[in-house]
């Protein structure tokens, strides 16, 4: 009996030994992109790849250059990424969420193909109204910014929560993207502010209130929602993003910009992978 249970205690220790093992030895990389078009063209370029799903979110996992990387279908919008970004963290315990796929410029300067790396990343869908009564219209250029992460308290009522939340990208992932900007020859990579709400703005006067109220370079509609969930389990974040269309300068929408995004950011994963996540 006593020998019997000695063996049993045994299994259970080296069991639990070699799981706790593998989830610290290679944590995987992740890899985000909202539609069909901006993940599996990553995907493709994985090796050994199991596809797992979570209610609609599709997680590719597998490796490159022998490091675990999953590429993760997010879908379109902040709820999905939101909930695909907090299942990843709990299911896969990442180092690392690359958040990344098409954008609209903000910014005359940069072209559709340009990549915007997210130096910051912002909501710009979390807003406070002006008070005014029945009949006194709307005015959405007098609305706020509001903090959700301000307090815990009331953001209608408290006036700290009136100020802009940013999230910074992190800066190892940073730096190698900054390392193999040169891999890219479709247009300029440049450093940036992402601005991510469930809405597509196609007003020149509104693009141009973002771009200087918050200093957007892009918006999108997913950046943000990744970067809060990533920052409340402080994993490192980066959002990536290709214009793909440009309202402030023309710049005709283009579906071939998510393929080559994913065709640089995967030379940043690379880069990522010999630098520091193998270490
Ligand atoms: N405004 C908002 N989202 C955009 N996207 C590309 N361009 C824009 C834009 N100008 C991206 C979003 C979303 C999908 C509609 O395309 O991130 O996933």
């Amino acid at each position: 009996m006593g020998i019997f249970l000695l063996i049993v205690l045994g299994a259970c220790q080296s069991n639990s030994q070699s799981s706790a093992e593998a989830e610290t030895a290679q944590r995987p990389i992740i890899v985000q992109g909202p539609m069909p078009i901006e993940a599996e063209e990553f995907a493709q370029r994985l090796e050994n790849v199991e596809e797992e799903t979570s209610g609609t979110f599709v997680f590719y996992k597998g490796t490159l250059d022998g490091y675990p990387v999953i590429v993760t279908k997010t879908g379109k919008g902040m709820e999905n990424t939101a909930a695909a970004t907090a299942v990843a963290i709990e299911r896969y315990n990442p180092i690392a969420i690359i958040n990344q796929g098409t954008s609209g410029g903000h910014d005359s300067n940069l072209d559709v193909f340009d990549i915007v790396l997210g130096k910051r990343t912002v909501n710009i869908g979390s807003l406070k109204t002006a008070n005014k009564g029945e009949g006194e219209g709307i005015d959405p250029t007098i609305w706020k910014p509001m903090d959700l992460m301000a307090s815990e308290g009331s953001a209608g009522e408290d006036p700290e929560a009136e100020n802009i939340r940013y999230y910074d990208g992190d800066p190892e992932l940073l730096s190698s993207a900054n390392a193999v900007k040169d891999t890219y020859t479709k247009g300029k990579v440049v450093e940036g502010t992402i601005g991510s709400a469930d809405v597509w703005n196609n007003e020149v006067d509104r693009i141009n209130w973002f771009h200087k109220k918050y200093g957007t370079s892009v918006e999108e509609m997913e950046g943000a929602a990744g970067a809060q969930i990533a920052a409340a389990y402080d994993v490192p974040f980066l959002g990536i993003r290709v214009l793909s269309n440009n309202k402030v300068n023309d710049g005709q929408y283009n579906p071939d910009t998510a393929a080559a995004n994913q065709e640089y950011v995967y030379e940043v994963v690379k880069n990522y992978i010999s630098s520091d996540a193998g270490e």
